[in-house]
């Protein structure tokens, strides 16, 4: 997508698209769009292909539980549900996990060694966050495995334009998923413990007035985010290594830029490639008027290459680039992502580790995409150590 990119905030960085829906690629623009405090709930749309989306997906899965998640909610609910959230998953928690990651990616790593020759998606990308946010909840990987289909297919909901054949599908797996979330949150009543999940139970019965379906939806949102948007990162991250062999061999000669190869990575090619608004109010930028309840796509990913911000070297991956943690990736404003901290601590260990452990590391074949426009990263990846 980069090259479209590229060409849009060449000539028209504030794009109004024939499909309904606006799109905005430079840096400062998009910066400046997400802190304004514009809505994201497409029920506010005035017509057009996503609010229609929306309504299908609402009528579909019983007036849209999985719409109620923080991320599709304005304030006052979003308040609310934010800061319920943001109470138990606390930086603290995170922190604390780093030990087990270690553990987690090092048998991974040992599991790869033997085999010599692995898809990195299953070895390592999919089932590291995975195990980590299922740990976390508290919700046993076991009889989940249903779990990455959907999350999948959820995801797609991200989008602006889906096939109906894809959102019929969409729409089922909502379903799907909403049951075995209800089912968790059930036994977990019966069995609390020491995660997050039992955590977000008992302050919803400390009163923090949370319904059934937005506990659902809520715990959904964790759940799915805590894997698919990481996958990426660390799965786009070793693709972009694997790339440029001289960013490959400084970061094996200064392990200690790991952290900041991380925000590259992120900025680089964005796990997370956009996000959206909806304006309640006639919004002008860059000499256009975009109108009252119209949706506006903030390509994140085109921002984080925008020249005008980075610089010319732009399009190049520079694991030592002062300012990369300044990329767009996790968003901003009110919705700005949870889970930087998490995010972070998994991609460092896990591609730190990787690395290290390695030194032949390889290509085994061609990438093979996802096909996915915003969670966008590699369905296969091919390596051999
Ligand atoms: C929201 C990116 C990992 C939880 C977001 C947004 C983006 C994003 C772009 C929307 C921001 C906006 O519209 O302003 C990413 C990326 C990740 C990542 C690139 C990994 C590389 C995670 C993880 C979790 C998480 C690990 C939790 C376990 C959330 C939540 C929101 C969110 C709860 C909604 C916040 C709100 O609406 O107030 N993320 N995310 N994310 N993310 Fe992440």
């Amino acid at each position: 997508p980069y090259p479209a990119y590229r060409r849009l905030r060449e000539t028209e960085p504030v794009h109004e698209s024939p499909f309904g829906f606006w799109v905005m690629s430079g840096y400062e623009d998009i910066a400046a769009l997400l802190r304004a405090g514009m809505s994201v709930d497409d029920h506010k749309l005035a017509s057009g292909p996503v609010r229609d989306q929306r309504e299908q997906l609402d009528a579909a899965t019983r007036g849209g539980v999985l719409g109620l998640s923080m991320l599709e909610r304005d304030p006052p609910d979003h308040t609310r549900l934010r800061s319920l959230v943001g109470k138990v998953f606390t930086p603290r928690k995170v922190a604390a996990l780093e030990p087990e990651i270690t553990a987690l990616v090092d048998a991974r790593l040992d599991e790869i060694a033997e085999a010599g020759r692995v898809d990195l998606m299953a070895a390592l990308a999919f089932p590291l966050p995975f195990a980590v946010i299922s740990k976390l909840l508290g919700i046993p990987e076991a009889g989940h495995e249903r779990v990455r289909d959907l999350s999948g297919l959820l995801v797609r909901t991200l989008e602006p334009v889906a096939d109906q054949e894809l959102l019929d599908a969409v729409a089922k797996a909502g379903i799907e998923m909403a049951e075995i979330i209800r089912e968790i949150i059930a036994w977990k009543r019966a069995h609390p413990a020491e995660d997050l999940l039992s955590a977000l139970i008992a302050a919803e019965q400390d009163g923090d007035r949370l319904s059934d379906d937005e506990l659902i939806a809520q715990v959904t949102l964790l759940y799915v985010a805590g894997h698919e948007t990481t996958m990426n990162l660390i799965a786009n991250g070793v693709t972009a290594l694997l790339r440029n062999p001289g960013q490959l061999a400084l970061l094996r000669e200064r392990p200690e830029l790991a952290a900041n190869a991380v925000e590259e990575f992120l900025r680089y090619d964005s796990p997370v490639q956009q996000t959206r608004r909806i304006t309640l109010e006639p919004y002008t930028v860059a000499g256009r008027t975009i109108p009252a309840r119209t949706f506006v796509i903030a390509a994140l990913a085109a921002a984080n290459r925008d020249p005008r911000f980075w610089g010319d070297d732009a399009e190049d991956l520079r694991i030592d680039r002062e300012l990369a943690r300044n990329h767009i990736s996790f968003g901003a404003g009110a919705h700005h992502c949870l889970g930087p901290a998490l995010a972070r601590l998994e991609g460092r260990v896990a591609i730190e580790r990787l690395v290290r452990r390695f030194p032949r590391l390889g290509f085994a074949g061609e990438v093979e995409m996802n096909g996915r426009m915003n969670l966008r990263g590699p369905q296969h990846l091919p390596v051999s150590v």
